[in-house]
């Protein structure tokens, strides 16, 4: 029927009412997607937080998915589904772009970063013990390979959308041989990428920089180890207005996911408050990566319109007063 397959996470909490926003707007804009949706709900098999056989199939499938926000599951042996995900179709880079919106103030202007963070293992290798009580040891884990594989596609990300630098958010001063390894891998793949600056600057400080003068990062891409760039990720959304604003891929070698940067937000969940922004943004970046860049374009500009076109078409988080589905009603008129 000339139309694409994508599978649908809609996720926990507000995934719900912002997966369907998602959903109304492509139907009106004509995109050319059948979606399939996917039950992701765990199965707890010897203890390990395992994925249904059909939503891993489906994914290995379409190649691609949107994901809505799944919470975060407390207590031992029950792993973040999230990061089950990232690992299970090895998305080892998660690209996480943040540009102000034009028409919706903050004290900032021009922001306009690309960070490229490290997906699949550093603190987040899930390797803790209990050495004895009151001692305890969760293990940063940096390998050259996983290294090198997020420090590269950087570089091919800056080379593809002309940005003329990568620059290496680390802390290999006190982190010696973890990040120093990261730091040492993309020395040696810098002679590989010429025409592309390579630098390096200490987390703190590019911390501190951000949000003094964000428009310093305006021209490269940031790369850095997996904790690093979630922090730093959420750090870059409160210069734009949030994290209702920001979205993300998870880019692995055949399957890539995108998803918003946020949660699951139980706390406003079934109340038609939730911003899809995030959601439609990182939409329209799997848009791009299908090579459908009127699509794209077409839903983004009329988010953006509907967002600038004053507090009454925006929602709670952006200091509107709009719901969930007057918004996605005004992003189908804008279309
Ligand atoms: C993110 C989120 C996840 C993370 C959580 C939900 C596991 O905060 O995508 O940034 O820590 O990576
Ligand atoms: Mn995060």
């Amino acid at each position: 029927n000339g139309k694409y397959t994508v599978s649908f996470i809609e996720g926990d909490g507000i995934g719900v009412e912002i997966s369907d926003a998602v959903k109304q707007i492509y139907s009106a804009a004509d995109v050319p997607i059948e979606w399939e949706s996917c039950d992701v709900t765990p199965l707890f098999i010897n203890g390990k937080t395992t994925l249904p056989q059909q939503a891993v199939d489906s994914i290995n499938k379409n190649l691609v998915a949107l994901k809505g926000p799944l919470a975060t599951p407390v207590g031992k042996g029950h792993q973040s589904l999230n990061l089950t995900l990232r690992r299970t179709f090895n998305l080892f880079a998660n690209v996480r772009p943040c540009k102000s919106i034009q028409g919706y103030k903050t004290p900032y202007e021009n922001v306009d970063t690309v960070l490229i963070r490290e997906n699949t293992e550093g603190e987040y290798s899930g390797i803790e013990h209990t050495i004895v009580p009151g001692v305890v040891q969760s293990i940063k884990l940096i390998t050259k390979v996983a290294s090198e594989r997020c420090i590269r596609y950087a570089f091919e990300y800056a080379r593809s959308v002309g940005r003329k630098e990568v620059l290496v958010v680390h802390k290999a001063s006190i982190m010696k041989l973890s990040d120093g390894l990261f730091v040492k891998t993309a020395e040696e793949l810098a002679s590989e990428y010429p025409e592309i600056k390579l630098s390096f600057e200490l987390l703190d400080n590019t911390s501190l920089k951000l949000c003094t003068d964000p428009s310093d990062y305006k021209s490269l891409v940031m790369v850095m180890p997996n904790l690093y760039g979630d922090i730093m990720s959420d750090l870059s959304s409160g210069l734009i207005g949030g994290l209702g604003l920001t979205p993300s891929g998870n880019m692995g070698d055949k399957v890539s996911i995108f998803e918003a940067v946020h949660g699951s937000a139980p706390d406003i969940a079934g109340k038609n408050l939730a911003n899809p922004t995030a959601l439609l943004l990182s939409s329209c970046m799997m848009l791009r990566h299908m090579s459908l860049n009127s699509y794209a374009d077409k839903i983004e500009n009329s988010v953006l319109k509907t967002i600038a076109s004053g507090p009454e078409h925006r929602t709670k988080d952006l200091k509107g007063t709009s719901s969930t589905s007057n918004f996605t009603e005004q992003v189908i008129k804008n279309l």
